[in-house]
């Protein structure tokens, strides 16, 4: 039994030895101490020894396992380093290059802009609409009370899909599909942002810009409303000092109509560049509901009166940013939309 046992110890040492994956390593530590193993086999007789052998084999066999044990785990170990310095030495790695910058995107200046927009309309209790982008003639123009030929027609030079379908040159038509949505409940009071568009093309003027369109209908609505809802948007939206002053003006689809002009924001009232010595800047279109069109939206002039306005997004923007070409917002140009 003493010999078997160095015999095992040998022939182990020198398997450890050779083993040169860690795979080999625990298949070899199963063939020797495994169930079925060399050293568990030799142990299995020491059933057959005289009781005075067997304590000191006993020892000795134990002695050996522990050996074994040992051997395999610095194998292991061994196989481990060699590993990591094979990596280290392939992976060159040099830890005074710059990191690499995660770069974080951020919203563009106009969807930022609406998101305002809404959220200020949203804490007057305004819901949001949307309306869609290719709209026919009946609800772009007509339902606006702009019936074919009329001269006001020509202010919106339109992309024309047919003779009948167009891209929308304002959010005003969804107006009248709001209105027969909601008809006859009342009170209607939405915004609907957008996109619209235009065969315009200069420093001020995009082919593709967006509105934020507001509708409100009820008993009882009258021009003062109009006047402080507008107030209290501009001055959560440009600050509290603000001030709006509104000019007779003339719209198809409102009666009386008004151009709402605020304070410049460049020169505070001074008289600029921007506001052209004014100390005003024009900055939405609104007035009351013509009768024609609430009609066409199924509503009673005789029973309720309603407001509306429309603003444009990147004019908002540009005067609240103190952006000079309203193009910038469409180059995707990444210094320029990083400073927002
Ligand atoms: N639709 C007009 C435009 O695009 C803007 C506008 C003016 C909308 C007056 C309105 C309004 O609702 O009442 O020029």
């Amino acid at each position: 039994m003493r010999e078997k046992l160095a015999a095992l110890r040998e022939k182990a040492v020198e398997q450890i030895r050779a083993a040169d994956s860690l795979d080999a390593l625990s298949a070899l530590r199963s063939s020797l101490m495994g169930k079925k193993g060399e050293l568990t086999q030799i142990l299995r007789h020491m059933g057959g020894l005289t009781a005075a052998e067997r304590p000191a084999l006993g020892q000795l066999a134990n002695e050996l396992r522990d050996q074994l044990e040992d051997a395999l785990t610095a194998a292991a170990k061994g196989l481990r380093d060699a590993a990591y310095q094979r990596q280290l030495g392939e992976e060159t790695l040099d830890v005074t290059l710059p990191g690499r910058r995660d770069e974080g995107g951020s919203r563009h200046p106009l969807c930022q802009t609406m998101d305002e927009v809404e959220d200020i309309f949203i804490s007057m209790g305004f819901g949001v609409e949307e309306g869609f982008e290719v709209e026919t003639d009946y609800y772009n123009f007509e339902a606006m009370n702009l019936p074919k030929n009329h001269p006001a027609r020509d202010m919106q030079d339109s992309f024309y899909i047919t003779d009948d379908i167009l891209l929308r040159t304002h959010t005003s038509p969804t107006q009248t599909r709001v209105m027969e949505k909601m008809c006859p409940r009342t009170p209607v009071k939405v915004i609907i942002p957008g996109k619209v568009y235009r065969r315009d093309d200069d420093a001020t003027h995009s082919p593709m810009f967006h509105q934020v369109e507001g509708l409100v209908i009820d008993r009882g609505i009258r021009f003062s409303d109009l006047k402080g809802t507008l107030l209290a948007f501009i001055r959560r939206f440009y600050g509290q000092e603000q001030e709006i002053r509104l000019r007779p003006s003339y719209f198809p689809f409102t009666e009386p109509s008004a151009e709402v002009d605020m304070r410049c924001v460049m020169c505070g009232g001074a008289g600029c560049r921007t506001c052209k010595g004014t100390g005003w800047l024009e900055i939405l279109g609104s007035g009351m509901v013509h009768p024609k069109v609430l009609r066409m939206g199924g509503y009673d002039p005789a029973l309720v009166t309603g407001f509306a306005f429309g603003v444009g997004v990147e004019r908002l923007a540009m005067l609240k940013y103190g952006v000079d070409d309203l193009r910038l917002f469409f180059e995707n140009d990444a210094r320029f939309l990083r400073q927002f």
